[in-house]
Formats: structure tokens, sequence, C-alpha cells
């Protein structure tokens, strides 16, 4: 839903949706504790230059924000316009200095060692090249710089109940329809390869969903439509599938989690 290409559709209705999402999974205890981990490695001081790429509605940005101020600059990057346009009415409203502006992972506004602190949160899942965005976050740091990169490795898909047969197809369905879908066990050879040095420590947080939210999203029945299409299960078996999860979730007895990641990267200098 927030690959780049596909940025365009839907119009308001669906920036309505995705800005629903993002509020939904910045509650998420896991996510907190994430970010709360990213923020201590970055040590934000005053006066520092931070950049967040694909700012999203730009919660973690204002943080940064008020952690370089006052002579600090905090600039979050952000290509989907409804998002960007959310985040800067956000900022207005609760006197943030952070500001957003339009762009790419892979190609910067931004000039060599310009940037001290750099987060980047569940973008790299999405991209088709990211060996290419590591390039970016690393050419824009400065000596000494820090990036956080955050993101979900779908491997680590636990979805239950269900035939364990038919889980297996439907994830793996919906693992092809994403850009980058192993995105997290990639982030420390890439950041590597960038020219960083990575802490040993990486961070990470399962993101367990409450069973009740299966039942009001959509998105299992939507994932188990595309599978269907793709010929990845039958429409009986993904009714069959359905129906257990469904079960479940009105029980309160359904558990689906997906684990995130965090890898901190340092330029040397
Ligand atoms: C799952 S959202 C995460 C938003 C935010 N980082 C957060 O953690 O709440 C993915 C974000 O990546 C952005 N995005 C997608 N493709 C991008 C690209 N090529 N460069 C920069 N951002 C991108 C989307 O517009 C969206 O804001």
């Amino acid at each position: 839903m927030f690959t780049r290409e596909r940025i365009g559709e839907g119009g308001a209705a669906r920036v309505a949706t995705l800005v629903a999402l993002l509020d939904a999974q910045e509650q998420q205890p896991a996510v907190r504790r994430l970010r709360a981990w990213a923020f201590e490695a970055l040590a934000p001081e005053p006066g520092e230059s931070v950049v967040d790429v694909g700012a999203g509605l730009g919660t973690e940005l204002r943080r940064l924000a008020e952690a370089v101020a006052p002579n600090g600059r905090a600039v979050g990057v952000e290509p989907n316009p409804g998002l960007r346009e959310e985040a800067s009415r956000r900022a207005a409203l609760l006197g943030s200095a952070a500001t957003f502006i339009d762009g790419d992972a892979a190609d910067l506004p931004f000039a060599d060692g310009a940037v001290h602190v750099l987060r980047c949160e569940r973008v790299f899942q999405h991209l088709a090249d990211p060996q290419a965005a590591a390039h970016e976050l690393a050419r824009v740091l400065a000596p000494g710089g820090r990036a956080a990169v955050l993101d979900s490795d779908w491997g680590t898909v636990i979805s239950h109940p269900g035939d364990p047969d038919l889980v297996r197809r439907y994830t793996e369905a919906n693992w092809r329809r994403m850009p980058n879908p192993f995105a997290a066990r990639h982030l420390p050879n890439q950041l590597r390869a960038a020219g960083l040095l990575v802490d040993h420590d990486i961070g990470s947080a399962a993101l367990v969903m409450p069973p009740r939210a299966l039942l009001g999203s959509g998105v299992v029945h939507r994932n188990a439509d595309a599978a269907v299409e793709e010929g990845a299960l039958t429409r009986e078996e993904a009714d069959r599938l359905l129906a257990d999860v469904m079960a479940a979730a009105r029980a309160g007895t359904a558990f689906f989690s997906v684990t995130m990641f965090g890898v901190i990267g340092r330029k040397p200098g």
C-alpha cells in the first residue's frame, strides 16, 4: 500500500486509510519500544541536522526536532503528498519546527555529508532497490553521523490458527507481492556495503496484532483474494482458512505477529 508506484491511487479516501493505519501502528507498544531504542542510540544533540526518510505522519521527526532545538534543523522526506500534508498540518498544530519535503530514499535532496542524524522506518520493505537507498543514506551522513534503519522482516510472520500448509501458501503469496519482504535481515550488510559501521546491538520488537483488529481491517480477506487470484490457494481453501482465522479472531484466540528490527549505522570520521 505504501510503495512509491501506488502513491497516486485512491485519492483522499486512500490517504485517510493510510493515516489511520499509521496512527494505529504507532500506538502499538512494540513500535514505541523500538522507536525509543533507536532514539537513544541516535543520541541527537542541540544544533544537529536530522532527517527522517519516508517520515509518514512525522511523529518521530517532531521528537527529534525538539532534541536538536533551538538551532538544529529537522526535515522529513515524504513522497506521498497526502501524508506530507498531514505531517505538516500536525507539526504546525503542535508548534513543532519539523518541516516536510518531497523526495525519494534513493535520491535525497541533501548535499554530501549534510546530515548528522538520520532515521528511516518501515520504508526499505517498499523499495525494489534497497541497496541504492543504503548508499544514499550513507552519502548524506556527515562524518560521525548516525543512521537508524528500522524495518519488518515478513519471514518472521506467525499466523495462527489455520491448516499449516494453507497458512504457508497464503503467507508466501503475500511475500511475492512485496518489493522487499525480508528487508530487515539484509539491513546490516546493506549499511556496511554503503560504508557505515554497524552497531553490534540489533534492536527488535514483535508486533502482535490484537485478535479483534483482524476482524475489522479487511487485510486478511484482501490477501486471501489475492492468493486465489495468483493461484496459490483455491477459493475453497481460502474460505476454509478465512473461516478458521475469523472464528479465532472473534473468540480472541487468534495470534498474528511480525517482527521489526532496528539497525544503527555510523559514518566513520
Ligand atoms: C509504512 S509507512 C512508514 C511511515 C513512517 N516511517 C512510520 O514509521 O510511521 C512507509 C513510508 O514510506 C514512504 N515511502 C515509500 N516509498 C518511498 C521511497 N521510495 N522513498 C521514500 N519514502 C518512501 C511512504 O510514503 C510511507 O510514508
